[in-house]
């Protein structure tokens, strides 16, 4: 979900509408606002849908400042005007993100109290805690009202009996104070900051904010003050515009060489052929005595780390694997001194990810966080980590963090590899395939048209396999989440070798195999597995260093032969671009698809 405030000299509404509309990858199943009239009436306006449908045609009367917003992403309570933020309580209005707990408990006191309650969120409980509450000063009542609740929360609200301030405060989810002159704005996320200002204050979990036309103060849910000196943001506006794409997703899918030149920038070493990555905060010894490493993540990240804990079993013989942070996290998994384990998020706040995190560093363990968004909580949580700099991602299906979440692998996997028993031929033989990825991505994204073609016969279908064998089993795992994730179409992914186990009673030539065919030391078994499709007369896309026997498929998208650990960064390339033209080809909303949002703060 995504949050805005403003508070300032001028109208409230159009800087909410604008964040609102940035802010809509996070969650748009319905979105609201409210602001304090000049004349001190609370004025609202909320609805299920899109953030255009709630702003756009909103009457002239509706000025005013301090105002509050949200756009939201459902959890308890179905999308519909009433369960639409803000909630409302008298002269207080609220908006939240996170989930409370203790919510029917909460509701049960507050009507048997009188309260009159008009959704079925947890949220609402918020608005009617605080404006019974007693208190003189608004932030008092907040904070108050925050003692009784038992969950997460990024809140900001509003009280037209106060309006000379916002408050704003955060547990598990995120708020972040920008600051300008003689007006400030808060926000979930720095999208809809950027363009305002570039000075921010990120709120700590457990802490509270007063927000003043003329400035701000934080302190903690048991009332003491605290300091924050403002950081700078990195983002400019131009990173949060299509420029010229029509999608976001395909802006980023192309973005990916310029992105892959920055997560490598500076860290390869041409003297001793290993990588240099300051964050990681491991010295040699410490590097050497490693025995295992774990990488956990969500969606496409966990996918990433499969890729990742590859490259470093390849490269550090180290044996590596990887693990929903979603599972791990409530599987008591068992942590050890020796592990490394390695937390993958392109936001940082993935709910799951960070309680995983939180529950390692509770039981001793040392994590690294791969991680895109500056300053994020899983980066702060984290013993030290790299950072992606793949500049925002705005699509909800991952593309360009996704392939720099495993080039940063690479180098991870090539810094421990040096430490460890890779050679120095090996290492430059790795760094120079690093080096040579921008370029080769350029090569992919020039078969567009070629892969748009393939992809409208994918549509066609009622779904697909994904095969993949050791290397390219990940690459197929991710090409088939991007497939359901825009194009809605069943995609399932399995290891080639498992397909005669099982899933062969399904193909036939209704159902289409995409293949991932790299020109391995496994391309023979590949080879024969295309053989038992084609034997059922299953249609095979290929994507391919070369292309396979023209009897098995002629849909063949080529790709540049990397080394062949590297191997994978590359193949998965196509697969984006064949899902975004299969959902392109159904027509469907491919930045914003169905049911998804693009950090999920919740657990
Ligand atoms: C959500 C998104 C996915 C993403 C996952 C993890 O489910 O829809 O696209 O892969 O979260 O996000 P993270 O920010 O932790 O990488």
């Amino acid at each position: 979900c995504g949050i805005v405030a403003y508070i300032g000299p001028r109208d409230a509404v159009p800087i909410l509408a604008e964040g609102l509309a940035r802010l809509e990858y996070r969650g748009y199943d319905s979105a609201g606002l409210a602001v304090v009239g000049r004349g001190g009436e609370l004025k609202v306006r909320k609805s299920k849908g899109r953030v255009h449908e709630c702003t756009g045609d909103l009457p002239a009367r509706f000025k005013g400042s301090p105002g509050i917003g949200h756009t939201r992403w459902a959890t308890h309570g179905e999308p519909s005007d009433a369960n639409a933020h803000p909630h409302v309580a008298g002269t207080v209005a609220v908006v939240h993100n996170g989930i409370i707990e203790n919510a029917e408990e909460l509701r049960a006191k507050l009507a048997a109290d009188g309260a009159e309650l008009l959704s079925d969120t947890d949220s609402e409980v918020l608005a009617h805690l605080i404006a019974r509450s007693g208190a003189a000063e608004l932030e008092e009542a907040v904070r108050q009202a925050l003692t009784a609740v038992v969950g997460t929360y990024g809140i900001a609200v509003v009280d037209a009996a106060r309006p000379d301030r916002i408050v704003l405060a955060r547990n598990g989810s995120p708020v972040v104070l920008g600051i300008a002159d003689r007006e400030m704005y808060a926000a979930s996320d720095v999208a809809a900051l950027v363009g305002h200002t570039s000075q921010v204050v990120h709120l700590d979990d457990g802490e509270l904010a007063v927000l003043t036309a003329g400035g701000y103060r934080t302190f903690t849910l048991d009332a003491r003050a605290t300091a924050h000196r403002p950081a700078e943001i990195e983002a400019d506006a131009a990173s949060y515009d299509r420029t010229g794409h029509d999608h976001f997703m395909a802006k980023e899918i192309h973005e990916q060489p310029a992105a892959v030149e920055r997560a490598l920038r500076g860290r390869l070493d041409a003297r001793f052929h290993t990588a240099h990555l300051g964050g990681l905060n491991l010295d040699p010894r410490e590097a050497r005595a490693i025995r295992r490493v774990k990488v956990i993540g969500c969606g496409s990240a966990y996918y990433s780390g499969r890729i990742g804990a590859q490259l470093i079993e390849e490269l550090a013989r180290i044996p590596a694997d990887a693990e929903p942070a979603s599972e791990f996290r409530y599987r008591n998994p068992v942590v050890e001194p020796d592990t490394l384990y390695i937390a993958v998020s392109q936001s940082g706040e993935t709910y799951d990810t960070l309680a995983a995190v939180q529950e390692l560093r509770r039981k001793g363990g040392r994590v690294l966080g791969l991680v895109n968004v500056v300053g994020s909580a899983i980066a702060r949580e984290c013993d030290g980590g790299v950072y992606l700099h793949a500049g925002p991602e705005i699509s909800v299906a991952s593309t360009k963090t996704f392939t720099s979440t495993c080039v940063v692998f690479g180098l991870i996997a090539l810094h421990l590899g040096r430490i460890r028993d890779l050679s120095p031929a090996d290492g430059r033989r790795i760094a120079d395939g690093l080096r040579a990825l921008p370029g080769q991505i350029r090569e992919i994204l020039a078969q567009e048209d070629r892969i748009a073609e393939l992809a409208r016969k994918l549509s066609a279908a009622p779904g697909a396999f994904y095969v993949g064998r050791v290397r390219g089993y990940p690459v197929a795992r991710e090409g088939a989440q991007k497939l359901k994730e825009i194009a809605y179409l069943h995609a399932e992914a399995y290891p080639a070798s498992e397909l005669k186990h099982g899933p062969l009673a399904l193909v036939g030539p209704g159902l289409p195999t995409v293949a991932v065919l790299p020109d391995d030391d496994l391309l023979g078994k590949n080879q024969a597995t295309l053989g038992e499709i084609r034997a059922r007369r299953g249609p095979v896309i290929a994507v391919a260093h070369t292309a396979p026997d023209p009897r098995v498929t002629e849909d063949v998208v080529l790709v540049p032969r990397s080394e062949p650990e590297l191997d994978p960064i590359l193949l998965g390339v196509p697969l984006q671009l064949l899902a975004y033209h299969a959902a392109l080809a159904l027509g469907h909303d491919i930045d914003k698809p169905r049911n998804l949002a693009k950090s999920v703060t919740v657990e």
